[in-house]
């Protein structure tokens, strides 16, 4: 179901899409309301007011770093839920416990690449949901996951197992659906090769190499989540920040990073790989477990796991 060019706009909007899919009450409560935090989020980011906005400042800060704000919007927005019973933020340092009681648990990055917001680039929000207290199990046992990028338009995708599907913040900041069922290739002529490229492993510089023997383009911005989006909005490509000569096990978080983006992009028909293993089968041995990453279409992770397992077993 997406808008024709030119057609009148059925503004299909998040709240309405959950329910017409009959999803759960409260994991509808739950990601409404992270689409609710991500407007207080954007008017930080585009405003710059690190003060208070969204969030009781509790120790008296008057500025606070933009991923504190963003990380202490959230755990209030979840708090208002009622439903979560805890929370594990890239931003503390241990799970959070909410309500033992509650139904669902979140692991989330509040703002990945932060840091971009100086030079003006693209940022973006990334949770995975689970059902229960505890987040410390293999991805493939969450129930939905979703990013919120705040680039030139601030977009959400989500997925609960039925399909990635796309939306777009409009003037009332509501979000109303742009596309549904998102899927990508098997092959893709894009590439966004994280770390440096002088520290990767024979097999990955092979596989580099043949991407851009296949006339792949170099499409890397530094923010995971604008990297992850072009991959899966374009519909085909590969993205990897791979283990490094000085990095053995990568740099990206699987609880708050790769766990949800693998969701989203096996639902959209891609795989996620850490090389030699699916993403979403590791079992996270803590909450900063870290893991290599190659993501996007699917023979193009094939692809690199065949080098590795030829050239580096
Ligand atoms: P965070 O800002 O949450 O630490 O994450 C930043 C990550 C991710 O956004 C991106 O893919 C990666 O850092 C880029 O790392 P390099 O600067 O080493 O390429
Ligand atoms: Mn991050
Ligand atoms: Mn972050």
């Amino acid at each position: 179901m997406t808008n024709e060019p030119g057609s009148t706009p059925f503004q299909v909007d998040l709240r309405r899409h959950l329910r017409e899919r009959e999803e759960d009450r409260d994991l509808t409560r739950v990601i409404s309301e992270l689409a609710t935090a991500s407007r207080y989020i954007i008017h930080s980011i585009r405003t710059g007011e690190l003060g208070v906005a969204g969030t009781s400042n509790l120790y008296g800060e008057s500025q606070l770093k933009l991923d504190v704000l963003a990380d202490r919007i959230i755990r209030k927005r979840m708090t208002h839920t009622g439903v979560i019973a805890s929370i594990a933020s890239e931003e503390e340092a241990e799970v959070q416990v909410i309500d033992p009681n509650g139904k669902y648990s979140i692991a989330y990055d509040p703002l990945d690449g932060s840091s971009l917001v100086d030079v003006n680039l693209a940022v973006g929000t990334i949770v995975g949901i689970y059902k229960g207290n505890d987040v410390l199990k293999p991805g493939r046992e969450m129930v939905a996951a979703l990013y919120i990028l705040y680039g030139p338009r601030c977009t959400l995708v989500y997925s609960t197992g039925n399909g990635t599907h796309e939306f777009a913040m409009n003037a009332l900041m509501e979000y109303t659906l742009v596309q549904e069922d998102i899927k990508v290739a098997e092959h893709g002529n894009i590439y966004a090769p994280g770390g440096t490229r002088n520290k990767y492993s024979p097999a990955v510089e092979a596989f580099v190499s043949h991407l851009e023997d296949r006339g792949s383009k170099l499409r890397y911005s530094g923010g995971f989540v604008p990297d992850i989006n072009q991959v899966l909005i374009k519909g085909e490509g590969v993205f990897l920040y791979p283990y490094l000569s000085d990095l053995p096990k990568g740099k990206l978080r699987l609880l708050y990073e790769l766990n949800p983006m693998a969701f989203l992009l096996e639902q959209a028909g891609g795989a996620a790989s850490n090389g030699r293993q699916r993403i979403l089968d590791i079992v996270p041995e803590g909450i900063d477990h870290r893991e290599p990453v190659f993501i996007g279409s699917k023979a193009d992770v094939a692809k690199v796991e065949d080098l590795i397992n030829t050239l580096e077993s």
